[in-house]
Formats: C-alpha cells, structure tokens, sequence
C-alpha cells in the first residue's frame, strides 16, 4: 500500500474539520506539521485555539499519561513495508477544545478513539479504564487529556502501520496493521475527526454507555492507586464519570474517576497498566 503523502495532509484534514463544524461539532481549524517533539506542547507552543486540530507526520518525544512516553514504534522497530519508504506508523493528533470536566474529556476521547479503530478493523475493540484501547489483548490506542483554565488539549495516539515493536512493547503493543486492517494514517485521522465529533456532541449517558461495552478491566483483579495509597482487588464497577469500584480484603471502596489511576491488571492479555 502506498503512503499518502504529507502534501495532501492539510486539504484534507482541513475538509474533515469543515465537515465536522458543519454538523455542529467542535472544530475550526487544522493544523498540519511536519516533525514535532510533543503536538501536546506544539499546541501551546502555537498559541492554539478551542477548535485547532494539531496533526503532525512525525512526533519525536510523544508523552502518554503518567509520566511515561509515547512511542510511535518508530525507534528500534522494523519499516512498517518497504514499499511504504521510512514514512512513520503512527497517528498522533492534539485536539484543542474548551475545558469542561476532565472525566467527559477522558470518556468521549477514548470512545472516539476506540470507535475510529473499530471502523479500520471491522470488530469490537475492548477499551481499559480510562481510556486505552486494546486489541487481542495489546494496546493500539492512548489518549492523553491535559487542560487548564483556558484550553483543553486531547491528545490521541494510535498504532496504524508499525509491524514490529522494540523488545519492551512486543508484548503489549499492537498496530492496525498487525491486526489485519492496511490502512493510511490519513484515513485513520480523518475517521477520528468525526468519531470526536459525535461523541463530543454525546451526552453523558450515551457516551457510559458505549464505555460499558468495551469495559476490559471490570471483573478483573488490579492495583489502583488514589492518593497515594494503593488498592489490590476485585473491580466490580466503574461509572467513568463519577468513580471505581473495587473489593478489597479489607471491603467494599469507591475511588474517585478523577484522581485514582491503575497501577496493575491482572488479567489474561494485559498485565501492565
Ligand atoms: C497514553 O496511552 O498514555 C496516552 C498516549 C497519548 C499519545 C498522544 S500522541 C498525540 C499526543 N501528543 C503526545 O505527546 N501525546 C498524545
């Protein structure tokens, strides 16, 4: 398959965010860039505005949520196809939106994103609490929501055309590719436009939900932490705007959505958080 190239890149987007404001929702502008360290910080860097889509061909210091980094595959991995010359695999894309409650921005963020894979792949996709998506058991999708008074930028990494992993994401990172769907990150963005758009305009209850049928980590044994103290047990719930529940030896707890993370999963297919 061959790669559409960057210079079709911004008439494209720029057409998918037309569309999308035309439906009502949320954007204005797109903004296309050739290498970037972070489209997080190139937003802010930009002065970007609620409604800016910041896409970029090649990001070279991704950041995922906790601290860690965001690997496109690019380093260490194999060439997506020789075909495809040394075009990097992976989607990344900041949306900048108003700020309203991180807990919506979270759901809908991940809802979207497990909704543009979906489209490529053909079947479900699991989504982990808060919001990875997970295909056979790997990750392919991240969101990372960061936001202060003025300006919310939603972040979406997904796996497009990586065929292989440096050793430490082997096990548990995955790509469209790798899944059986050939498709172009163009593609892949311009169908991630309109799945943000309609879960922006979602309401609340739609968006729980479309997360209760992809839900991966209620039933399972995991570790959560909130507040600095670490909780081992048995999910038996989670309302992703309000909190998790989760059964521990010592009884039944309710963890804030807002402040509490997974440390661990123990499940088949996914083990690290
Ligand atoms: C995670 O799963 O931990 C979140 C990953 C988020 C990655 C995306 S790629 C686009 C945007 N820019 C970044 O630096 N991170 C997000």
């Amino acid at each position: 398959m061959s790669v559409i190239p960057l210079e079709q890149w911004p008439d494209r987007l720029s057409a998918a965010v037309i569309r999308a404001a035309a439906g009502g929702g949320p954007f204005r502008r797109a903004v296309v860039l050739r290498e970037v360290d972070s489209t997080q910080d190139a937003a802010l860097r930009l002065n970007a505005a609620p409604g800016d889509v910041i896409a970029a061909w090649e990001q070279t210091r991704g950041r995922g949520r906790l601290g860690r980094a965001w690997s496109s595959g690019a380093r260490g991995a194999a060439p997506a196809q020789a075909s495809d010359g040394d075009a990097p695999p992976g989607v990344a894309v900041t949306f900048v939106l108003a700020p309203e409650r991180s807990e919506r921005l979270a759901l809908l963020a991940g809802i979207a994103a497990a909704e543009a894979v979906e489209a490529h792949l053909g079947r479900p996709v699991g989504v982990k609490w808060p919001n990875d998506v997970i295909v056979d058991g790997r990750k392919i999708a991240g969101v990372l929501v960061e936001q202060d008074r003025v300006l919310a930028r939603v972040g979406i990494g997904i796996n497009v055309r990586q065929r292989d992993w440096p050793a430490d994401l082997r096990a548990i990172a995955i790509s469209l590719s790798q899944a059986g769907a050939c498709v172009d990150r163009l593609v892949v963005m311009e169908t991630l436009i309109s799945a943000l758009w309609r879960c922006w305009m979602a309401t609340n209850d739609v968006l729980k939900e479309a997360f209760r049928r992809r839900d991966l980590l209620t039933g399972a044994r995991a570790v959560l932490r909130h507040d600095g103290r670490e909780y081992e047990g048995l999910i038996i719930g989670i309302d992703p705007m309000t909190g998790l529940t989760i059964e521990t030896a010592k009884g039944r707890q309710v963890l804030p959505a807002a402040t509490t993370s997974v440390v661990q999963v123990q499940a088949d297919g996914f083990t690290r958080a």
